[in-house]
Formats: structure tokens, sequence, C-alpha cells
């Protein structure tokens, strides 16, 4: 999946052009861009959440719940492959090669993050064959022990993996956002920012879901 940069329409909705003069007129901080990115951060780990349980109900509430269980995994994982995987797009895109430009100590960390990126998406793509595979198997599926189980691991691989490189993230190239870099700097990848399907994606939801009229963007 690749970034999608916005130029004049998207979805028949016209917002790139006059989003981004909001964004170059407006001052804004590393806390903005930090707010935005941690947004999703915030999101994905109460997915986190509601997977390892769903994963749970998979394994111990059988057949009476299965179609739910199957389903709820099915949202999870949509989850995963639009919305979570636009941030990682924008930070492998985007902001990773800025900081790492900006901020070159950054670098070697910055190498570990593309990495895990790249591992959660293999991984992400082996548990969408194993769990097309039970969804065709329909309850069947339950009696095949080493399907379920190579399911039930995948995914908390899964879990572990976004857990420990979210956190990982918020803690080091978050943060240096927010202390190093100058406000001409922050102003300029706030308008990279703008022009991504992930920039969207948040905005959408936060205006949506928020009550916070003072939006940074
Ligand atoms: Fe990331
Ligand atoms: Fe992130």
């Amino acid at each position: 999946m690749s970034v999608t940069y916005v130029t004049d329409r998207c979805d028949g909705v016209e917002y790139d052009t006059s989003l981004k003069t909001t964004m170059v007129q407006k001052k804004l901080t590393g806390r903005d861009i930090v707010r935005m990115l941690g947004t999703c951060h915030a999101r994905a780990l109460g997915q986190i959440d509601h997977f390892g349980k769903v994963l749970n109900h998979l394994r111990f509430e059988g057949i009476p719940k299965f179609g739910k269980n199957v389903k709820d995994a099915n949202d999870v994982l949509e989850f995963f492959e639009q919305e979570l995987s636009e941030h990682l797009e924008l930070e492998n895109q985007i902001l990773f090669p800025y900081l790492e430009t900006h901020i070159p100590r950054l670098e070697p960390v910055i190498r570990l993050f593309y990495a895990d990126h790249a591992g959660f998406k293999e991984n992400l793509g082996h548990f969408r064959t194993l769990l097309r595979k039970v969804s065709a198997a329909k309850r069947k599926a339950l009696k095949n022990t080493e399907l379920m189980e190579n399911l039930r691991e995948t995914g908390t691989c899964l879990i572990y993996l976004l857990k420990r490189h979210l956190q990982a993230e918020s803690a080091s190239v978050y943060r240096a956002i927010e202390k190093e870099l100058r406000s001409d700097e922050i102003k300029d990848l706030a308008k990279k920012i703008a022009s991504t399907s992930a920039f969207k994606s948040w905005r959408t939801h936060l205006k949506k879901n928020s009550s916070d009229k003072d939006l940074p963007f």
C-alpha cells in the first residue's frame, strides 16, 4: 500500500488546498503533529486489546459463537489493513525520511522501525490467509487444531509486535518531533503530512468523535 497524495479532490470532496493553507497559516507545534499520530496509536492499542479477546473467544467459545468471533476477527483485521496501514505508510514515506534528514542521530532506531513495519505487514498477510482458511472451513475449522493454533499464534505475534512498536515509537521519534524540530521544520512536516490519506482518515475520525472544538488542523 502506498500513501495517497491528494492534489485537489478525494472521494469527491475538495479539501486539500484549503487544508494546506490552514496548515501553513496556523502556528502548528510539534505537539499538534504528535497528537495526530498519537490518536492513531491510541486507536490501534484499543483494537489490539480487543483483538486479544477475540483470539481467546475463538479458542474457547466454540461453535455457538463461531460466526460472530470470525466476523470480529475480520473487523479488527480491516482496521489493521486500512487505518493502521495508512499510518505506517505515512511514517515510511514521510515522517521517517524527514526525521532521518533533520535529526540524523535517529537513523539507527528508525531502521528498526522500518523492519517492524515490514514484520507487521508479513504477519498480517499470514494471519489474513489463515483466517480465510478458517472462514472457508466454517465450523469444521474448530476441529482442525493445527489451523486454530496457527491462527492464535500468528495473532499473538501481531499483538506483541505492535504493542512494543507503538510504545517504542512514542518514546523515541515522536518525542523528538516535539523537542527537537524547529518551528519552520514543524510547518514543513505538517504540510507534507496534510497530503496523506492517513491524515484525511484521522481528521474525519476526530471531527466525528471529538468534542474538542479547537482542532489543531
Ligand atoms: Fe510505526
Ligand atoms: Fe506510529
